[in-house]
């Protein structure tokens, strides 16, 4: 490992789940003690002195996101902790919930002080049938310890937990979709404004935030904000989870400090490209993240270093692709998970991914033909913030970028009527070096 500063993932050791009494040996629930003392409004100011940003993709402030919560508007106000993790490539919450689910939950009881709120409910992943059953548990065992409840540490507060399992749709993932699956409607997106943070679950106000996000309050809590932006850059303070998956040779999950460059989390955390391979390409946040090269080792992993090089930190799921692998057999594959996933609401989403699906599919089999091209680029302009939610801007990601990074390849695949890179495809000519049947 690194030897860099870890935030949420100090305590974890051997053990495979901690235990209630372990975390609080380890200094849990210290954040919380404070919370109880504090005014409700002065825990926001130290999240938002902290610069906290949400770790689910948008990196929106998350103690500005908190101050949006109207007060007095005589209904309940909730919070939701996103624990949807659906994103190809994003495993970082679940291990997060998995090994240490009291972090969690004291981030998101503090999180209900902050902004006054009585009930939380966890939106669990349908998949997620151990990770839910190890907070089940979890909560089972803060209540019964006095952590959740009528009376939260005999402070007279109280914070109630719920939760809620999904039944494996991505969408759901999507603030807005998943306050309609909650409420027991079709999992689609809703029209903001209003902002869930004024008109959410039930139409009452409602904070959303991830579960890394939430991880990070308690430390936040019981160090301040000066501790907490001691690690990452100015802008993007604190740590990042990082999920490496794809051809390494160490995947896992990885927390290491914001700016950190891709070349630590590629070779010192996961032990380079899988074999000794080259590297071919990466995703800096997911497969909703416009793909980089090899180009960009140096780069830092960061909200800003990012952006500048084109693309996202995402939820931080780093996809590795080395030089066997073909970009547009990548792209067809995750445009199918895109069409497959469309909520099917509007129509550049709907048909544009399907469709992009077919014309992807035959330039990979070697039936690709000239104008295929720049009509996939066309259809990835006429997607491209034409939609109502992100899932469509994101699904135009791995076409645009591995178009831009490599559009020779796609011309190879139409040229030669088959990949450049596996040999495999019909051909148009007789291929030299491969016999034939
Ligand atoms: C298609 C789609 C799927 C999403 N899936 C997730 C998810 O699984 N988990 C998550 O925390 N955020 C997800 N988001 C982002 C949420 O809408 C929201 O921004 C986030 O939960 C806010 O939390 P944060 O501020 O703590 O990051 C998704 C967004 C989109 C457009
Ligand atoms: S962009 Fe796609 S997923 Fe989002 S609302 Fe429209 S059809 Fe549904």
């Amino acid at each position: 490992m690194t030897g860099l500063p870890r935030v949420i993932t100090r305590h974890w050791g051997d053990e495979s789940v901690i235990p209630l009494d372990g975390y609080v040996a380890a200094g849990g629930h210290r954040g919380l003690r404070k919370a109880l003392e504090m005014a409700p409004d002065d825990v926001i100011a130290l999240v938002k002195a902290a610069g906290l940003r949400g770790r689910g993709g948008a990196g929106f402030p998350t103690g500005m996101k908190w101050s949006f919560v109207p007060q007095d508007t005589g209904k309940p106000t909730y919070v939701v902790v996103n624990f949807d993790e659906s994103e190809p490539g994003t495993a970082n919450n679940r291990e997060l919930v998995e090994r240490e689910p009291h972090q969690l939950l004291e981030g998101a009881v503090i999180t209900a002080l902050a902004v006054r709120c009585e009930t939380v409910f966890v939106y669990c992943r349908g998949e997620f049938l151990w990770p839910g059953t190890v907070l089940a548990r979890a909560i089972a065992e803060a209540y019964g310890a006095g952590y959740l409840g009528a009376d939260v540490l005999g402070s007279g507060r109280r914070v109630d937990v719920v939760m809620h399992r999904g039944a494996g749709s991505y969408i759901c993932g999507e603030e807005t979709a998943l306050l309609s699956s909650l409420e027991g409607f079709r999992g689609q997106p809703r029209l903001r404004p209003p902002f869930p943070a004024v008109e959410g679950l039930y139409s009452a106000p409602t904070v959303i935030n991830n579960v890394e996000t939430l991880c990070n309050v308690p430390h936040i809590l019981s160090e301040g904000a000066e501790a907490f932006r001691a690690t990452g850059t100015e802008k993007s303070p604190g740590t990042k989870m990082f999920t490496l998956s794809g051809k390494v040779e160490r995947p896992g999950n990885y927390e290491l400090p914001m700016g950190t460059p891709f070349r630590v989390l590629l070779e010192e955390c996961g032990g380079g490209v899988l074999g000794g391979k080259g590297l071919k390409a990466w995703t800096p946040g997911g497969s909703s993240t416009p793909m980089l090269t090899a180009e960009h080792m140096n780069v830092g992993l960061d909200f800003e270093s990012i952006a500048e090089v084109g693309s996202m930190l995402g939820t931080g799921a780093v996809m590795v692709l080395d030089e066997t692998d073909c970009v547009v057999e990548v792209a067809r594959r995750l445009t199918e998970f895109y069409a497959h996933e469309s909520c099917g609401k509007c129509t550049p989403c709907r048909e544009g991914t399907w469709w992009a699906t077919r014309v992807l599919g035959r330039i990979e089999e070697g039936y690709g033909r000239e104008e295929d091209i720049p009509l996939m680029g066309e259809m990835g302009r006429n997607i491209l913030f034409r939609s109502f939610c992100a899932l469509a801007d994101g699904a135009v990601s791995p076409i645009s970028s591995t178009l831009k990074h490599f559009q020779a390849e796609y011309e190879a695949h139409v040229r030669e009527g088959r990949c450049p890179v596996t040999g495999v495809g019909p051909g148009k000519a007789p291929l030299e070096g491969v016999a034939s049947s």
